[in-house]
């Protein structure tokens, strides 16, 4: 179906679409839903509504947040939202996607427990997962690309134009899963509710999923391409030793790159979802202490448009948006259903402007998530949440356009906001990069 921006001027519009060209989303006017409360293990999420994780690019030198970034979850938390997905933050200093990707230390704790104080003080108990991350073959530490691949990938080392390929070993593998255990200890030690070993958009743990061609304990069959995670899951449970704290993933279920090189994939056509394993690997997690799965798709770098339907980006997709919306709520919906004690967080429905709400609402109703996850949304619009609970409505002038220009500040190497409604931080931003 051909690709066009978002042009409805009502949600009759958008309905009839959908109904016309067989794509399946529902609406409910029910937004009292969002206002209940969730369950994970032995904490509470007041509300519905997240935000997930959102590198601001900003961290100081020594990899603490900066004024900017505590500006940032000073805003999501005072928005109403009963669970803030924290942002990437690297386990050690390689494994950074850029030079001002957060990363936690021993030397920086305190700093990491200021911006928890912060959020407990502004939000009324708002739940805090840290994102853990090894940024694999997107390393960036230093400003410039220094991959570090899970394993060859005929098409991602093309698309990055590598030459040289830096394939990590088991050994380094081994001493990775320790990093990403000291780490949860430290993001414990600063007060956050849990962490999430990040397992998606083919940053490092994401790829292993996906490494069917890599030899060895952590490539090629389903036992050893998730090794690394499971490893790490063990080994965090152990570092931690509290069963109140919270472990969770953020999953790529459908990675939409051709096998043998993409996770969740139809192996005779990449365009389409294969979740046999997805699910086979999320019934393991709970079985594991997994409570907590946010479940996201693609990547930004090489299927920007899977990972985050859009406007407009780097070229135009060969499908509509809302297919995009679509399959993201739709993939959420087959986890919970086939794992259905699992917690769900759902991600895709920026596009939706403010008729999200009544799509969320829809989704809570039928059981088909249990949070539903706004990105873009919470730069443009940090109190969404407090609007869809008090209001029961978002309004349309202060929503996300999908317009692509927080990426690009990001891929730019600036710092990442909202142009078009943060303006009195970003767009002087903006216009330095567009010089
Ligand atoms: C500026 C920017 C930074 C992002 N950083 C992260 C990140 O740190 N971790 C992550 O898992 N996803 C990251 N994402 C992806 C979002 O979490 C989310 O999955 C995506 O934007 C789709 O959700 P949306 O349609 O609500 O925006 C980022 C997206 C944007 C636009």
């Amino acid at each position: 179906m051909e690709y066009s921006r978002f042009n409805f001027k009502t949600r009759q519009q958008i309905e009839e679409f959908c109904t016309k060209n067989g794509i399946q989303i529902g609406f409910s006017d029910e937004l009292k839903v969002l206002s209940k409360s969730v369950e994970i293990g032995k904490k509470t999420v007041k509300n519905s509504l997240g935000i997930h994780p959102m590198e601001g690019c900003d961290a100081n030198p020594d990899g603490s947040c900066s004024d900017l970034a505590l500006r940032r979850y000073e805003r999501f938390a005072k928005g109403g939202a009963g669970l803030i997905w924290f942002e990437a933050t690297a386990v050690n200093p390689k494994g950074k996607a850029n030079p001002r990707q957060l990363n936690i230390t021993e030397e920086n704790l305190e700093k990491f427990k200021e911006v928890r104080n912060i959020i407990e003080k502004e939000s009324e108990g708002c739940i805090v997962i840290m994102q853990l991350t090894h940024s694999g073959r997107f390393s960036k530490p230093e400003g410039k690309m220094a991959p570090i691949l899970e394993c060859k990938n005929d098409i991602l080392d093309r698309h990055q134009k590598l030459q040289k390929l830096n394939i990590i070993t088991d050994e380094e593998l081994e001493s990775l899963e320790d990093d990403f255990a000291k780490s949860a200890k430290l993001a414990y030690m600063a007060g956050f509710d849990g962490v999430d070993m990040k397992s998606c958009h083919r940053y490092l743990n994401s790829g292993l999923l996906g490494a069917f061609t890599r030899e060895g304990k952590y490539g090629g069959s389903f036992e050893n391409r998730t090794r690394f995670l499971l490893n790490c899951v063990d080994k965090i449970k152990a570092a931690v030793n509290d069963d109140s704290f919270i472990i969770s993933v953020r999953l790529n279920i459908f990675d939409s790159i051709p096998y043998p090189y993409g996770f969740g994939v139809d192996k005779s056509n990449y365009l389409n979802p294969d979740y046999e394993e997805p699910i086979r690997l999320v019934k393991i997690l709970y079985e594991k202490g997994v409570r907590l799965l946010n479940v996201t798709m693609g990547t930004p770098y090489y299927n920007p448009h899977v990972n985050r339907p859009f406007d407009s980006g780097e070229y135009i997709p060969h499908e509509h948006p809302l297919e995009g919306v679509a399959r993201l709520i739709h993939g959420a919906y087959v986890i919970k259903k086939e794992v259905p004690e699992m917690v769900v967080m759902g991600t895709g429905y920026s596009w939706l402007r403010n008729y999200a709400p009544y799509v969320a609402a829809f989704v809570k109703k039928n059981n088909m998530a249990d949070i539903i996850g706004f990105g873009r949304e919470a730069l443009a619009y940090p109190d969404f949440a407090f609007d869809i609970l008090h209001d029961n409505a978002m309004s349309i002038n202060k929503c996300c356009i999908c317009c692509g220009k927080c990426v690009e500040l990001m891929r730019a190497g600036s710092t990442p906001g909202c142009v078009v409604k943060d303006t009195d931080v970003y767009l002087p931003l903006y216009r330095e990069i567009i010089k």
